[in-house]
């Protein structure tokens, strides 16, 4: 199926690993350019060199950006612009959970999480939005979780911001409406990315990986029986950016294996 994402250009906010890694190399196989960022140089680095597998050099912007930082976040979208004359979809895909009760978590892991949550997307959005306004058209898909609807104690920092961003991406939706930028969700249960290699080779590198994740779907009890694929989330991803999708917006879509039962 042609998704129509052929000469068009991705800004994918923390994608030098995971699921926006996965996300930027499969937008590079359907024809698209992408733009990627990251904190972190080496891993940067590395995300370029894996994207030069699925694209030509000149399809690639990679660069450091801190998401939380209005000026890098600024600088990183026009560069982007520079580099490619023109912008069509946004994917915010940049973050880390805080594990803590409430009395755990401290005021500086609050602040993180609701810099990361909220503003990381409100300074991604106004830098983006001339340029999608300049294409007469936008795509932007925040990656959200199941946290959003169903909150738990364990994580209680993580969850209230996500339900925050869950609020602002539906109104975002409407205001954007008229400037036919569509905005949606990706709400994700448990996927297997680096972030959670990194976690298994920190608590278990004695454990095989298969058995490690089937023991988590396990515990988490999902439905599906299993932990879901980076894959698996970049497909809903390029779905909801692509000519398909034209006449979704304000929705979620969860890609948790059945895990949760909010309606
Ligand atoms: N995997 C899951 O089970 C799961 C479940 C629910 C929600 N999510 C959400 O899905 C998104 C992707 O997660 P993932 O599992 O793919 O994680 P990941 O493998 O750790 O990738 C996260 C990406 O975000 C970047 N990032 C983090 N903080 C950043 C910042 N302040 N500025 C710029 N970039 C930043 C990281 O690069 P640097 O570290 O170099 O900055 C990396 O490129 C996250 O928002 C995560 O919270 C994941």
């Amino acid at each position: 199926m042609d998704l129509g994402l052929k000469g068009k250009v991705a800004v994918i906010m923390g994608g030098t690993s995971g699921v926006g890694l996965k996300t930027a190399e499969m937008f590079l196989q359907e024809g698209a350019k992408v733009a990627v960022c990251g904190r972190d140089q080496g891993r940067k680095n590395k995300a370029n060199d894996h994207l030069l597998k699925y694209g030509q050099a000149e399809s690639i912007y990679a660069a450091t950006c801190d998401v939380t930082n209005k000026e890098e976040v600024n600088a990183f979208i026009e560069g982007t612009a520079a580099r490619f004359h023109q912008i069509d979809i946004l994917v915010n895909a940049a973050g880390q959970s805080v594990m803590g009760h409430f009395f755990d978590v401290t005021d500086e892991q609050w602040e993180q999480q609701i810099q990361l949550k909220y503003f990381a997307i409100i300074y991604a959005v106004r830098a983006v939005h001339k340029h999608l306004v300049k294409q007469g058209s936008g795509r932007i898909i925040n990656i959200n979780a199941t946290l959003a609807k169903e909150p738990e104690r364990h994580m209680i920092a993580t969850a209230a911001t996500r339900a925050g961003l869950l609020n602002l991406s539906k109104t975002l939706s409407q205001e954007l409406a008229s400037d036919n930028i569509l905005v949606n969700s990706v709400s994700l249960g448990l996927i297997r990315t680096d972030q959670w290699e990194r976690r298994r080779q920190k608590n278990a590198p004695e454990m095989d990986p298969e058995e490690y994740y089937a023991d988590l779907a396990k515990k988490r009890n999902i439905p599906l029986g299993r932990v879901g694929e980076a894959e698996e989330v970049a497909s809903v991803i390029l779905f909801l950016a692509s000519s398909q999708a034209s006449y979704v917006s304000g929705s979620t879509i969860e890609t948790a294996g059945a895990l949760g039962k909010a309606l």
